[in-house]
Parts: C-alpha cells; sequence; structure tokens
C-alpha cells in the first residue's frame, strides 16, 4: 500500500471477517465510511496484553452504533473474541487498537441501504506519552465549537475537529479547547477538566461532549484519591481562571495544560492535583499490566 507508514504495512489487521496484513487490506471506493463519513469508531489501549475497561468501550461502540442506526455486526462476546485474537496477533505489550464500523458498500444514496457494515480493526503501537509532554505540560487555544450537535457518537466525520485541531498545531499549540456559547465542552479528540478552589470540573455527559472512557477513569482515580469531584457546566472565563487544566484520551492518558491561549495557567508547571492523578493513572496501568 503505497501510504503504509514503514513498519506498518505488515501489522496484522482484522476487515470484513478475514485476519491480513494491512499492506493486502482494500476497502471498496464506495464504502460509506469513505464517501460520507457514514461510519462509528473506537480507540481502545492496551497495556502489557491487558486492554483498558474494554466493556466500557464496547458498550460506546454498541451506543453509538445505535444512535447512527448501523446494526450491530457481532454480538459482545464475539466482540470480545475478535479483539483478544488481533492483540494476541500483535505480540500482546502495549497497543492501542483502532476499530471501525461502517454503514458497509452501496452505491451513492443517502437513503441507508440494505448491506452489511464493514467492519476494520487495527492495532498501532501504543508509545509513552512523551515525558516533554508528561513534564512540561501542554498548549492549548480556545475556539468556538463548530462541530455538529451530535458529539455523544464516537463518529469518523471528524472534519470539523480536524480543522480546530490543525489550527492549534498551526499556532505552535497542541490542542484546541472547546466552547459552545461560551460554555466549554471538550477538546477536538480529549476532555477538559479544571480545577477550581481545590475541586476537579469537568463538563456533564450531553449530546455537547464524547464521554471518554479515560475522562471517567479519572473521575474515578481523582475520588479514590480525595480529590473533590464535580461535573457541572464549566463557563470558559472559569476555565481560563482555573488554577490547573488537565485534558484526557485514551492515547495521551491525562496531561496539564499549562498555557491557554497566551496565558500560562497557574505557575505555568502542572499542578499538585495534576500530579496525584497522574501518579494515580500510572498506577492503574501497572496493575493492568501485572494481571
Ligand atoms: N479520541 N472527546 C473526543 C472528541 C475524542 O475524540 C476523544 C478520543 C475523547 C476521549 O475519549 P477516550 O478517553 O475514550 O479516548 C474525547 C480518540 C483517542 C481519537 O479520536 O483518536
Amino acid at each position: 500500500m503505497a501510504n503504509a507508514l514503514p513498519g506498518e504495512a505488515d501489522t496484522t489487521v482484522f476487515l470484513d471477517g478475514a485476519f491480513l496484513p494491512l499492506s493486502q487490506a482494500r476497502v471498496h471506493p464506495l464504502d460509506r465510511g469513505f464517501i460520507y463519513g457514514d461510519a462509528v469508531y473506537e480507540v481502545i489501549p492496551a497495556y502489557g496484553g491487558h486492554y483498558l475497561r474494554l466493556d466500557a468501550h464496547l458498550a460506546r461502540l454498541e451506543h453509538s452504533l445505535t444512535e447512527v442506526r448501523i446494526g450491530n455486526p457481532y454480538p459482545r462476546a464475539q466482540w470480545n473474541h475478535l479483539l483478544t485474537e488481533l492483540l494476541d496477533r500483535h505480540g500482546g505489550g502495549d497497543a492501542s487498537i483502532y476499530l471501525q464500523v461502517s454503514r458497509g458498500v452501496a452505491p451513492r444514496d443517502h437513503a441507508f441501504p440494505d448491506c452489511p457494515p464493514t467492519v476494520f480493526i487495527m492495532p498501532r503501537p501504543l508509545h509513552p506519552v512523551p515525558a516533554k509532554q508528561v513534564d512540561g505540560g501542554l498548549k492549548a487555544i480556545c475556539r468556538e465549537d463548530i462541530r455538529w450537535h451530535w458529539c455523544q457518537i464516537k463518529s469518523t466525520s471528524l472534519q470539523g475537529a480536524v480543522l480546530l485541531r490543525q489550527q492549534a498545531l498551526d499556532l505552535g499549540a497542541d490542542e484546541v479547547i472547546l466552547h459552545r456559547d461560551r460554555w466549554v465542552t471538550e477538546g477536538a479528540a480529549t476532555n477538559v477538566f479544571a480545577v477550581i478552589s481545590g475541586s476537579v470540573v469537568t463538563p456533564p455527559p450531553s449530546h455537547w461532549l464524547l464521554q471518554g472512557i479515560t475522562r471517567n477513569l479519572v473521575l474515578e482515580l481523582a475520588a479514590q484519591i480525595d480529590l473533590p469531584v464535580a461535573e457541572r457546566p464549566l463557563g470558559l472565563e472559569e476555565l481560563q481562571g482555573a488554577d490547573e487544566i488537565w485534558l484526557s484520551s485514551s492515547t495521551k492518558e491525562v496531561l496539564a495544560v499549562t498555557q491557554l491561549d497566551a496565558t500560562l495557567v497557574g505557575n505555568g508547571r502542572p499542578g499538585p492535583a495534576w500530579r496525584r492523578v497522574w501518579n494515580a493513572y500510572q498506577a492503574f496501568k501497572a496493575d493492568l499490566r501485572a494481571q
């Protein structure tokens, strides 16, 4: 495959019922995922050959499929089996699994076709988060959330998120924090937390944001180490005045934001509450690896 990255071409992937090398995987150009972005996806991390919160990821996948009315191709047990087999074939270790289900291949027409969904699953190596990002934190910018209104669905229609993330990258930042009418929603591919008066605040689940599996784990870990947590609407001005800002996702874990637009967050270093939660997250991963 011309565009395969060096080293990834021989990765074993799963496409429509078969395991095969990525270099041999072919999707039809009339696939609705390609033509319409008519697909949903998951990114599932694994440590030491053990998936992190696989059931929660599969529950969210089932939820996304239901919301977009794509028939679930496999019962939960078979998803488990497929994902375990793919991770084994990948050689265990740390990995992030990309899983996509599209509405299938059909002549181009907006109406739902009568065809089986396309299932594609691909393991990728999951490298440790760079020490520079862990110890130095991230830079973020704030932008109006111009995405669609069904952000609770993990849809592959990500053009809004791609354009917004690129605005951050073009300005030398790492992530864009989004808001609607000055209410914080989430990042382009992360959930957002703010530490305000000692409390960890994150917007509540709604159709304005994806309910991250990492987000939920971070809330659990924060509560376990006795940090007060509050799921409540978070105003942009509150975020701008927060003592700490964190971002979470399956691949970034939980990272501090140390600069928001032109302003340093706190003293410009990752804060003490973040450090405690990050330590708890690392301990959680270590327990998973030891299983
Ligand atoms: N994205 N919000 C959005 C819009 C996301 O795309 C993601 C993850 C998250 C965090 O969800 P989780 O903690 O379950 O990874 C929140 C993945 C990693 C991606 O698109 O690559």
